[in-house]
């Protein structure tokens, strides 16, 4: 064996150092919101103890209250960055309202949205789940932050990550110069850097839908999937193989490193008023953003999921992305047939 060991400390450090301009209160937020995944990491190896050593809700043997894992993740990620003065405002999947920097602590530059914990359904048999976050620059200025900070289009991230708590603990950010995996190592309880500058592979192997929602979905929808089947007479493809955890940033991950497509389109349950599962803002945007600097595409399938504006916190959207090519031809199924 040979070759460095770059620490993820290490590595926002030195791409700190390609932005003379850079003040290091960015990087620091980095390194918080790794500090964040460890706890959370040390909380979801523990999970399935929670039986026989307490159930949430209940107390503990050394007096605490037992957290459900969601909750635990949202308050951690909140305790880590509300003191330090570098947000003006943070938004959570979890939290109604944007979270505003407690009264007597300064505030900062930078905007945090998340989805403390992805996948939620899969906590309980031990599958694979995540956390998803995006750093915004302020747009207003002084003061504490609003939701105008917090509702602006992907295109306009400083950063985006993920954390995939699987059979490792993964770490996945971009700062626009490359998309760098870290994984844990718990002995040392540091991340290392393991897939330096992800590209998304060009020839796909995977699609990732929840095909039992089928009934609901549109014609084009439909007829994309045929083709992805390799089903679709006019234009033959090679079959994908499907593979669907339920778990967005585990399907996404797998995906980003393997190849493929990941998409949750409308639900047309009511004709009249399709529907979106996934947020904008803490699901589909971070990632879109991720997608976009490994090489590969997000749409909604009429639009960029980069290019939207959220209208509001918890906005919902269709959501298409992985390999640019699949992308576009969902968005083509799209215009044709709806
Ligand atoms: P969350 O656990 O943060 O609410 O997100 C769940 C999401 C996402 O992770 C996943 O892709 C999707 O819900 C799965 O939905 P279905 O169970 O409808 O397939
Ligand atoms: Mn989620
Ligand atoms: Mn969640």
């Amino acid at each position: 064996m040979n070759g460095e060991i770059i620490t993820i400390e290490r590595h926002i450090l030195e791409q700190q150092r390609a932005h003379p301009e850079a003040t290091g209160v960015f990087t620091n937020l980095l390194y918080d919101i790794a500090l964040a995944a460890k706890i959370i990491a040390r909380e979801v190896s523990r999970a399935g103890l929670v039986q026989i050593l307490g159930r949430a809700g209940t107390v503990n043997v050394q007096g605490e209250a037992q957290m459900k894992l969601d909750v635990f993740a949202n308050q951690t990620i909140i305790r880590m960055n509300s003191y330090t003065g570098r947000l003006a405002v943070m938004a959570s999947e979890e939290e109604p309202h944007i979270i505003p920097i407690p009264e007597g602590y300064p505030t900062g530059r930078y905007v945090l949205v998340f989805d403390p914990l992805d996948g939620s359904s899969n906590i309980d048999v031990n599958a694979s789940i995540g956390t998803i976050f995006g750093i915004y620059r302020r747009k207003t200025s002084g003061g504490p932050g609003t939701v105008e900070d917090c509702l602006q289009p992907g295109r306009d991230l400083v950063a985006a990550g993920y954390v995939i708590y699987g059979s490792s603990t993964m770490l996945v950010y971009t700062t626009g110069s490359g998309v760098h995996g870290f994984t844990l190592d718990p002995s040392v309880g540091e991340f290392l850097l393991s897939h330096p500058n992800i590209r998304i592979p060009t020839e796909p192997k995977y699609y990732s839908a929840n095909q039992g929602n089928e009934r609901y979905w549109s014609e084009g929808v439909r007829r994309y999937t045929r083709w992805l089947q390799g089903l679709d007479e006019e234009d033959p493809r090679k079959p994908l193989s499907a593979r669907y955890i339920g778990s967005l940033v585990a399907d996404f991950h797998r995906n980003l490193l393997e190849g493929g497509i990941f998409y949750y389109p409308l639900d047309y349950k009511d004709p009249g008023k399709p529907k979106g599962k996934l947020r904008l803002l803490y699901e589909a945007a971070p990632l879109a953003f991720i997608a976009h600097h490994a090489g590969g595409y997000a749409s909604d399938g009429r639009r960029p999921i980069l290019e939207i504006v959220p209208e509001s916190l918890h906005q919902r959207t269709a959501l298409f992305i992985g390999n640019r090519d699949l992308v576009e031809k969902a968005e083509e199924f799209i215009a044709r047939y709806g």
